[in-house]
């Protein structure tokens, strides 16, 4: 999605072709980073950036493999803020407004562009497979109807990511298997009806991947309890390390990771530490009876979170220790404060 996700690749010998550059407004230097370190695809999503990517292609000598993301106008029933897939979205190139096939004309003629493929993403946390089957029909549709008109070759298609995750006990999520058979299945079929070649899948989960591998660890500080209204407890993190409960409402479990055995005490409510009265971790959970000092644990914190941490009230970002095998180790340090001073002219 940026040059900074391009570097931390390149950073670590990620082979370049197998990178898919996505983002609604890339820059003109990232484009030309992307290019000139040999990224796979880019994954254009808009008609101005389908003549920039040509453009720096020519400029380069070389002949760019490109998809389109589409808008196939399908809401996947999620939070509204992780919903791309609607017509109303920032996201893409709308197939009923015209925009997608002018794109796909477009692209089909440039002098350095070689289009592959199209590409949607519907959004985070689907549930059901319905959504990526109705989308799978409405793209493969298109895919035939530009092949008709403009000779398109079909050779690559990805329904993008989405696939859930279990949060919290009363949100089970279907098995990866579900999604990938509901997806295969409808592409089979819909590819048979039309009478086109199947294309190349390629899936974009994010979160199912690396949302289970980390757990978040705080620890338990200042207790107020209001009675008969709640009970507070505030951690040493919040909002600045974990933005998802504040930005979408979203719900973790808790435990209390130095007394897991005990039984079930009390209803708190897991604070931040931030200035906002809306940096709360956890809503209402029932835990054993916590005590300052005590470790507070949420599972599934291995997506979204670090990725959108921030120095909010100039705090520091917490460090990665990675647990493997019995063995520990540090592989991202604690900011300093100094860190917090990195930038500043003084
Ligand atoms: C284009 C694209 N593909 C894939 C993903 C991954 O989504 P998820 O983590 O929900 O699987 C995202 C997330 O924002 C995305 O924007």
């Amino acid at each position: 999605m940026s040059g900074g996700e391009l570097a931390i690749a390149r950073s670590v010998d990620f082979p370049a072709e197998k990178v898919y550059f996505h983002g609604n407004n890339k820059l003109r230097e990232e484009i030309e980073l992307a290019l000139s370190w040999g990224v796979g695809r880019i994954v254009v999503d808009n008609i101005e950036e389908l003549s920039q990517v040509n453009e720096v292609a020519r400029e380069a000598g070389i002949t760019q493999r490109i998809m389109l993301r589409l808008t196939p106008g399908i809401d996947a029933h999620t939070h509204q803020h992780i919903t791309t897939g609607v017509i109303d979205s920032k996201f893409g190139l709308s197939i009923v407004t015209g925009h997608a096939e002018e794109a796909a004309a477009k692209a089909l003629s440039a002098s350095n562009l070689d289009l592959i493929g199209l590409h949607v993403h519907l959004g985070s946390l689907i549930f059901s497979v319905e959504p990526y089957q109705q989308a799978v029909k409405i793209i493969i549709q298109f895919a035939a109807q530009i092949g008709d008109r403009y000779g398109f070759d079909f050779r690559e298609f990805s329904p993008g990511g989405g696939f859930a995750v279990t949060y919290t006990r009363d949100t089970p999520t279907p098995d990866v298997t579900y999604y990938a058979s509901a997806i295969a299945d409808s592409i089979q079929s819909s590819c048979r009806q039309l009478g086109i070649q199947q294309p190349r899948l390629v899936v974009e989960p994010g979160r199912a991947i690396v949302g289970r591998a980390a757990i978040a660890i705080y620890r338990a500080g200042a207790i107020k309890d209001i009675p008969g209204v709640r009970k507070y407890v505030s951690v040493d993190g919040g909002m600045a390390d974990n933005i998802r409960p504040a930005l979408y409402g979203s719900r973790y479990e808790a435990l209390v990771a130095n007394r897991v055995r005990e039984a079930v005490a009390e209803q708190v409510t897991i604070a931040g530490k931030f200035c906002e009265s809306g940096d709360i971790l956890v809503k209402d959970v029932q835990l054993p009876n916590i005590a300052a000092g005590d470790l507070i644990a949420l599972p599934v914190c291995g997506a979204y979170c670090l990725p959108l941490a921030s120095n909010y009230n100039a705090s520091l970002r917490p460090a990665v220790v990675l647990v493997n095998d019995g063995k520990a180790r540090v592989i991202r340090r604690r900011e300093s404060y100094d860190d917090l001073m990195h930038c500043d002219f003084v």
